[in-house]
């Protein structure tokens, strides 16, 4: 794929060797001292949802590389309020900035932003959709932590139903053969449509209820978040809210290079004990944000080819 210009909407628009150009991106510039490559450039981060580690990591991710910010994540203080379409919006913001980072409560609003955009837009999650600059920087910590990409053994625990980021890491990490276990209460399993695109790509999977189950197995452990914000219903949430709490005396039997890794933020599926252990990756993952949003920046912005 040619970058430039181009929106970061969805991990399917991705092949295997875009995913690895992302990778190397970030790692060279992660590497380097001199990374001022977009000065005079301009980020706009449009957070109608809230957010820490997305917005915060691709402002620091501008700012590292000379360029400067502008936005907001309280909507109601936009003219959103007053009425104002996501359209109207993006056909405005454009004309004061380079590239557009959206976080928004509806599937497919970056889409329609992409639309009547004039620059990048790139997708800091929409609903219970898709959060594919996640994806981009778990692929880059799971590389990091286990010196590969290829056949590696991935448990995601939790809110697998309405998870966005859940739903682009199944997506992206097929590229790289692995094995999957979904780990999941009845009322939050992975969507047909995801296990449907995974056996038509054989990809090897195995659902269960129970943590116990795989926790020996994997090479990855994915935890997230029961995401309360998702239900319509509060008993239903109430009734799986605590389904999954791990903490250090489970990781007895676990594979010496076993990580953790969780999208955060975390509530109590990640006992503190469990950030003491050499297990623990969470903290790290999320400042693997910077250098791959770095990246991305980088190249939709064409600084780097
Ligand atoms: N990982 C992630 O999306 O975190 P935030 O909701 O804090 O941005």
């Amino acid at each position: 794929m040619d970058f430039l210009d181009k929106n970061i909407i969805s991990i399917e628009d991705f092949s295997k060797d875009d995913i690895l150009k992302i990778l190397s991106t970030a790692e060279e510039i992660e590497k380097s001292n001199n990374n001022k490559l977009l000065e005079g450039k301009i980020l706009a981060t449009l957070f109608f949802e809230p957010s820490t580690r997305t917005r915060l990591s691709h402002e620091s991710a501008m700012l590292r590389l000379g360029g400067k910010v502008l936005g907001f994540s309280d909507p109601s203080m936009t003219s959103g309020k007053k009425g104002e379409t996501l359209q109207d919006t993006i056909r405005m913001v454009h004309h004061y900035c380079d590239v557009i980072v959206i976080r928004h409560y509806l599937e497919g609003a970056a889409l329609e932003a992409a639309k009547v955009s004039k620059v990048p837009i790139i997708n800091a999650g929409d609903g219970a959709n898709q959060h594919p600059t996640q994806t981009f920087l778990d692929l880059y910590s799971i590389k990091k932590t286990q010196n590969r990409l290829d056949n590696v053994k991935v448990a995601i625990v939790g809110d697998l139903k309405y998870g966005r980021t859940v739903h682009s890491l199944a997506k992206g990490i097929s590229h790289f053969s692995p094995e999957l276990y979904f780990v999941a209460p009845k009322s939050l399993q992975m969507p047909d449509y995801i296990l449907d695109n995974l056996t038509k790509n054989n990809i090897n999977f195995m659902e269960t209820q129970n943590i116990e189950d795989i926790i020996d197995k994997v090479d990855i452990l994915y935890m997230t978040r029961i995401q309360q914000e998702r239900f319509d219903n509060n008993e239903e949430y109430e009734k799986v809210k605590d389904i999954y709490e791990l903490n250090k005396s489970m990781l007895k039997g676990c594979k010496s290079n076993m990580r953790i890794f969780h999208p955060f933020p975390r509530v109590n599926e990640i006992n503190v004990d469990v950030d003491e252990t050499p297990h623990a990756y969470y903290f790290e993952q999320a400042g693997n944000a910077v250098p791959v949003r770095q990246a991305l920046f980088s190249l939709v912005l064409g600084a780097k080819k």
